[in-house]
Parts: C-alpha cells; sequence; structure tokens
C-alpha cells in the first residue's frame, strides 16, 4: 500500500502556479529523494503533503486515509522536517523534545524514555541540558530532527536538511536517516545535491518550475540517457589537430579540452570507444582513459537543460 500518495495537486501562489498538477507516489519502507532547483516547488509539495499550507485541487492520502479530513489523526504518525530550523532557543534541548512530544501525546516515563533515546540518536546527549542559542548548525539542525522523530513517526518528511551545515554534521544527519530508514520508517527528503540522493534514496523525483519532470530509481533515470556516454582521455600532447579527427569520428557530438584531458561525449555505439582510443594511441602517449556513467547530474542537465548545482544556489 502507498504510504502517501499525490494525485494531480494543483497550488497557485495568486497567478503563479507553484504545483502543476502533481502525481507521487511513496510505498511504505522507501526512502523518496525529491530532487529540484530553488523554485522548484519541493517546499510547497511537502507542506502540502505534511497538512502545512491547503491546496487548490487534487488529492492527498497518507496511510490510505484522505488527508484534509484525516490531519490530526496522520500528524499523528508523521514527522515534519522544515527548510527553516524551527527549535525554541529559550529552551533546552531536552526541553524542547518535552515540547514536541508533549504535542505528540507523550508523556509521563514513556516521554522521559524517548527523550533520552532521540538526544542519543542524534548525538546530543551531552548536551540536553543547554540551550540551543550555544549549538553550532549542525547541532541545531540534529535537534530539529530530533524535534521531528521524538513520537517514532512512520512518515518522516525532510525539507532540505544537510543545507549550510558542517560536513560531519551533514555525514551524521545522513547516517541518521539511513538507520531510521532501516528501522522501518519511510522517508521523504528534499534535497538540491544529487550526491546525496544518489547514495541513498530507492527512488528519485525530480521536479522542476512546478512538474515532475522525471522520476524512478537511478538506474531507470540514467537509463533514460543512457544513448551518451562520456569519455575522458589524457594524452601528453593534446594537439587541435587529434581533436579535429575525434569530432570526425561518427557518433561523437561533442570534443572539449581542459588542460591535458580531452572530454568527448558521444553516443553509445559499436566501436565508437574502440576509435577514439585508437586515433589517441597513434597521437601519442595516453596517461588516462576512462568512460564515466551518466550522473543525476547529467539526467537533470538533458532533461531541462540546465546544470542543476548552478541553478541550486541562490
Ligand atoms: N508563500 C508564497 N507566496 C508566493 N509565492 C511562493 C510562496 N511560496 C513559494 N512561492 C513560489 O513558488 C515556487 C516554488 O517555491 P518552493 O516550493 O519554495 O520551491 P523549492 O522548495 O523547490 O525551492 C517559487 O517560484 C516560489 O517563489
Ligand atoms: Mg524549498
Amino acid at each position: 500500500m502507498a504510504e502517501v500518495r499525490v494525485k494531480s495537486i494543483v497550488k497557485r501562489y495568486g497567478s503563479h502556479l507553484a504545483l502543476d498538477n502533481v502525481d507521487l507516489e511513496i510505498a511504505e519502507g522507501e526512502v523518496l529523494g525529491l530532487l529540484g532547483p530553488n523554485g522548484a516547488g519541493k517546499t510547497t509539495l511537502i507542506h502540502a503533503v505534511s497538512g502545512i499550507i491547503g491546496f487548490d485541487s487534487g488529492e492527498i492520502n497518507v496511510f490510505g486515509r484522505e488527508q484534509k479530513s484525516n490531519l490530526l489523526e496522520i500528524k499523528r504518525q508523521m514527522g515534519v522536517v522544515t527548510q527553516e530550523i524551527a527549535v525554541f532557543h529559550d529552551l533546552t534541548a531536552k526541553e524542547n523534545l518535552q515540547f514536541f512530544g508533549g504535542i505528540y501525546g507523550l508523556k509521563g516515563q514513556e516521554l522521559k524514555e524517548r527523550i533520552e533515546k532521540t538526544l542519543e540518536f542524534v548525538g546530543l546527549s551531552q548536551y540536553a541540558n543547554k540551550l540551543p542559542t550555544t549549538f553550532s548548525g549542525g547541532m541545531k539542525r540534529r535537534l530539529n530532527i530530533a524535534c521531528a522523530i521524538v513520537h517514532r513517526p512512520k512518515l518522516l518528511i525532510m525539507d532540505e536538511p544537510t543545507v549550510g551545515i558542517d560536513p560531519q554534521s551533514r555525514n551524521h544527519i545522513l547516517e541518521t536517516i539511513r538507520q531510521l530508514n532501516e528501522q522501518g520508517t519511510t522517508i521523504i527528503y528534499s534535497t538540491h545535491y544529487m550526491e546525496e540522493v544518489q547514495n541513498f534514496a530507492s527512488r528519485v523525483v525530480i521536479m522542476d518550475l512546478g512538474y515532475v519532470i522525471a522520476e524512478g530509481t537511478m538506474n531507470d533515470l540514467v537509463k533514460k540517457i543512457q544513448h551518451e556516454e562520456k569519455i575522458k582521455i589524457e594524452v601528453a600532447d593534446p594537439a587541435e589537430d587529434l581533436l579535429q579527427k575525434l569530432r570526425r569520428v561518427d557518433g561523437v557530438k561533442q570534443v572539449s579540452l581542459t588542460g591535458r584531458e580531452i572530454l568527448i561525449i558521444s553516443q553509445v555505439g559499436a566501436g565508437n570507444l574502440d576509435r577514439v582510443l585508437s586515433i589517441a594511441k597513434a597521437s601519442g602517449e595516453i596517461h588516462s582513459f576512462y568512460t564515466e556513467k551518466p550522473t543525476l547530474e547529467d539526467v537533470f542537465l538533458t532533461l531541462t537543460g540546465k546544470q542543476l548545482r548552478d541553478v541550486g544556489r541562490k
């Protein structure tokens, strides 16, 4: 059964169409990577699914129930980590968890145990009685995540939780997410960092301008553009004559030079690679040679004509 099913969601801000007939399904136990540049509609979609905002038309089902009319019940089993860190700065880490645990109906011994376990899980046990104002950005984010998981939600939705924090905290957070998923939590995870999605999402949805432009497993997505191949050759003497010869090979679309490294983008086809290699060899010594599989970045570039890295930064 789908844990979340989004059907033809439309959300307008005035005349601006932020979500344009978005469809989405997340199965129980999945980690869904929601990928897209700033302005794609990731936050809007996450807010709609978690009931933070309403939407103009379409339908959302969570845990098999219609979302609008079962929102309170659904929220009890859902944790949301918003893009902006939302913790109380005048409460200690422990008091923050007491507050959020209380909202979800935890009390007494159970609440106490959950707070201890959760602080330990996010690596903040030693800081239980400290105010978040004394925390680094990464620690604040970890507390923020703790607030969203203290009640052990079945579904955890996170909106770009690793933006702007140190690499160590980032790794810690990614490891936390992996462990939660291993324990059975379904996760929706939005980001514009492809490496993160590539490494642990079981399925990826790519959005741009309010649309879902592609979805599937990493393999599915890469297959979509597998008619192209990247070949990199480092040669002793990258003369213009050699580049010209390579450009004339059937199926070669692009040849460019960075330092001594020649990048060739070619159609995957019988013999292209061999021909390129023998031309390069004939020109002299080859220092290195390798081909690259397409990445999510390439998928995005092929589908939208835009570089995700560039448009993903404010
Ligand atoms: N409250 C709002 N009022 C008006 N426009 C908004 C509002 N929130 C988001 N938008 C617009 O909707 C689009 C999608 O935004 P958002 O969902 O935040 O994208 P993302 O999270 O992928 O960066 C953007 O063009 C943004 O400017
Ligand atoms: Mg956003």
